[in-house]
This record gives C-alpha cells, structure tokens and sequence, in this order.
C-alpha cells in the first residue's frame, strides 16, 4: 500500500532525480518534490529552460534541499556535479511532467540539453509522466514516440483524464503527486505484479435488439481502464476486454474490443487460461433480448413486451476453471452492500469482490470518483472515496497482497 506517514516508505534513501519539463503542470512537479522528500527519498531537479518560465528553479532547491541543475555546459553546475556524475548518483529519473516535445526528444535520443542528456547517459530506470494538450496527446507522432519508448522499457505512469489547463477535457492531465509517489513506491523492486499475466474486463456490454437499437447500461469503463493501468503499472502484462466506452486503453496494454455479452465470454475465456489473476470489472448485460430483429422493428402495435433471456455469467465460468486465475469480481449495489457482496464472493467461488454503492451521490457509476469495501473470504478493506485512478493503484495492491499471500500457503485454486 501506499505510505501511511506511519510506515516507513519504500522511497526512503532512494536517490531520485527529477526532470522538470515545459508545461503547466511544472507547478505540480513542486508538490510532488515536497511529497517524494517527506517520504525519505533523497531529490535532485533538473530542470529544462522552458520549465523555468513556469516555476523558478528556487523553488525546487527550497524543496529538495540540493541545488537545481539547468545547463549542460556551465562551469559552475559541471564542476560541482557534472551530468554523467548525476546520471550516476540517480536510482531513478523520473520526468515529471514529460512534454510531447521532451517524449519526441528522449525517442530521437538527443542530448543537446542536460535533461536529454541525462536521460540519455543514466542507466536508471527512466518513468515519465506526461502532460500535455488532449489532442497533442492523442496525436499518431505523439503515440508513436509512446510506443516506442514503451518498446525500450521505459515506463509511463499517466496521464489521466480529466479538464485541462487549456480549457479542453480528455486524456493528457498529469497524475497528481500522490499518486506518482504511490507508484513509484511500486516501483522500487519489480512492482507488485511483475511478471504475472492480468486479464481484466471492463464497461458495458451492448445487447442488440433489432438492427439499430440495443439494450445497454450506464457503465463508462473507467474503473477497469483505471485498473489496466495501475496493474501495467504494478508490472504487470495487461490485457483489457472492454464492451463499448469512449476511453483510450492505456499504452503498453493489449486491447481486445468486444460488444455483446457473448463476445466478452468468448474473449475472455480463450485467453484466461494465460492469466494469473482475472479482474471482472465489466457491468456485463445480465440478459439479452432472446431474438434479435434483423430489421428495424416499427411501431406499429401499442405496446411491445420483449422476452429476455440470461447471458453467460462471465465470472463465474472463470473462478469455475480449474485451474484458475486469482478471480476478483466486482458487485455495484444498491442496497445492503455487504450482504451481497458476500453472498456473490461465496456464491460465485471468488478470491476477492470489490463493491461499490451505485445511486447515491457519490462514485460509482460514470463518476470519475469512487469508493470500494473489498471483501475476501478471511478479511475486508475500505478504501474511502478517491480518484477511480488513485482507488485501481490501492486495489492493484491488495490484490496483489493477496495473491501472493495465497501463494505462500499452498492454497490450491
Ligand atoms: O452478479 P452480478 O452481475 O452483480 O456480479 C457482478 C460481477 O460479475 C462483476 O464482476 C461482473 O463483471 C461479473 N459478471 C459477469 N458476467 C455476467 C454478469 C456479471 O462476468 N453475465
């Protein structure tokens, strides 16, 4: 889990450096320095030029308590500690926040700045966190810099979703600081989940009725995209079967695109048996429409009554298989939450379930918030309201708690 303030954290006496580039969320990168310090790790900045037009490098230096680096040949910087002595002392650089023009940089491998040549001459393990514009984000030069990289293994945490400083709203925000700092927490040793196989599904699925309508629900995806990436993340190989969202996957995670229940079930099961841990967070339709219209149904009679029948239960068919994957299910109540959710944790043979209350006010739902009770068949945990991105890191390391609890005594799954 991430550190409490009590606990010591895994990022006490790590020496990280932290390259500040030229976006907005520069100010963000200060906090995030406050953060990283009062959980032990020793900080060294560096900043690019452009960065310096958003936050004074003072700033920096007050909060990491070293001074800040900002030119590759000055006298002064060089002698006192030269790039290649930094790149040395680093245990990890981390961009933050990463530009587009910073990603396109590091893939080109220039060094004509300190940053990019540092980047380039440390052999640290290198994770950016880029902010930018959505659409600057969503460009194909920008994803394939991303790819790229990925391909290279450095790592990505972010960016999210959400408003951005130019006005817009979409993929390109800079995870806030304390969730880079849970991360990188992570990081240090392998990640929680390295080298272990996920499968997780995640949205709505979409019934057809005739040739134009469906029957759907309101799930948006995000809690299970949320998770791809926190498990990418953890370390470990991702793959994510989603019905129908307006959500980009995450880099670096294979994507399978399904609509109907059916299709989910058919995906996911002549891929599971490569999974160690499968993570159901998809809202999959519980029935289907028992004929579908090849034609548009007109409206011609007064009422029509639709006959309905059940879909494969998904979940149950994985936590079924023997062998089988870790299996963590996902129960959306809207009343008596623990009851049920220990009711399906049994009825449906599952080594976790995460509920959450749907029809309230808060989370759930299509909010970019939500709040979990995890249930597991010899303990429970909240995890109180948060960003769905913040809440899948806290999941990601239960469940990877769990896992490899259940590995440590015998228990046959
Ligand atoms: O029983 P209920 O639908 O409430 O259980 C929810 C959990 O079961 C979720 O994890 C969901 O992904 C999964 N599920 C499934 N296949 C279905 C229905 C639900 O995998 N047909």
């Amino acid at each position: 889990m991430g550190a409490s303030g009590l606990s010591m954290s895994a990022l006490n006496g790590k020496h990280i450096l932290l390259g500040v580039t030229g976006g907005i969320a520069a100010y963000k990168a200060a906090e995030l320095t406050r953060q990283l310090k009062s959980r032990g790790a020793e900080m060294r900045v560096v900043m690019t030029e452009a960065a310096q037009a958003f936050v004074a490098p003072l700033t920096f230096q007050a909060l990491s308590g070293n001074p800040v680096a900002t030119h590759l040949l000055d006298p002064v910087e060089e002698s006192a500690m030269g790039h290649i002595a930094l790149a040395r002392w680093a245990e990890l650089v981390l961009i933050a926040p990463a530009t587009a023009d910073f990603i396109a940089r590091l893939r080109a491998g220039l060094a004509g700045d300190l940053l990019s040549a540092l980047c380039l001459a440390s052999e640290a393990p290198l994770i950016l966190a880029p902010a930018m514009n959505r659409a600057m984000w969503a460009n194909p030069a920008t994803q394939d810099n991303v790819r790229v990289l990925r391909e290279r293994g450095i790592r990505l945490l972010g960016p999210e979703e959400g408003e951005q400083a130019c006005g817009e709203t979409g993929p390109g925000r800079m995870l806030e600081p304390v969730e880079l700092c849970e991360a990188l927490e992570g990081s240090f040793g392998d990640g929680s989940l390295a080298g272990l196989s996920v499968l997780i599904t995640a949205g709505p699925t979409r019934e057809p009725l005739d040739a134009v309508r469906y029957l759907s629900n309101r799930s948006s995806g995000k809690m299970g995209y949320a998770l791809a990436r926190a498990a990418a993340d953890a370390g470990a190989r991702v793959t994510l079967i989603s019905g129908p969202v307006a959500l980009m996957p995450p880099p670096g995670v294979e994507f399978v695109a399904v609509e109907t229940a059916a299709e989910m079930h058919v995906a996911v099961l002549s891929r599971v048996h490569e999974s160690d841990i499968y993570i159901g967070a998809a809202a999959v339709a519980d029935y289907r429409p028992a004929e579908v219209a090849q034609a548009k149904i007109k409206k011609t009679a007064a009422s029509l009554n639709l006959e309905l029948t059940r879909t494969e239960d998904i979940l149950a068919a994985v936590a079924g298989l023997s062998p089988r994957p870790f299996t963590v299910g996902f129960a959306a109540e809207t009343d008596r939450l623990e009851d049920y959710a220990r009711g399906k944790l049994a009825a449906k043979n599952l080594d976790m379930i995460a509920a959450n209350w749907v029809g309230r006010p808060q989370g759930g739902f299509d909010r970019d918030e939500n709040s979990l009770h995890v249930f597991w068949p010899d303990g429970e945990r909240e995890l109180p309201l948060a960003d769905k991105s913040r809440i899948a890191i806290q999941l990601i390391e239960l469940i990877a708690e769990r896992f490899h609890a259940q590995d440590t005594t015998e228990n046959p799954r």
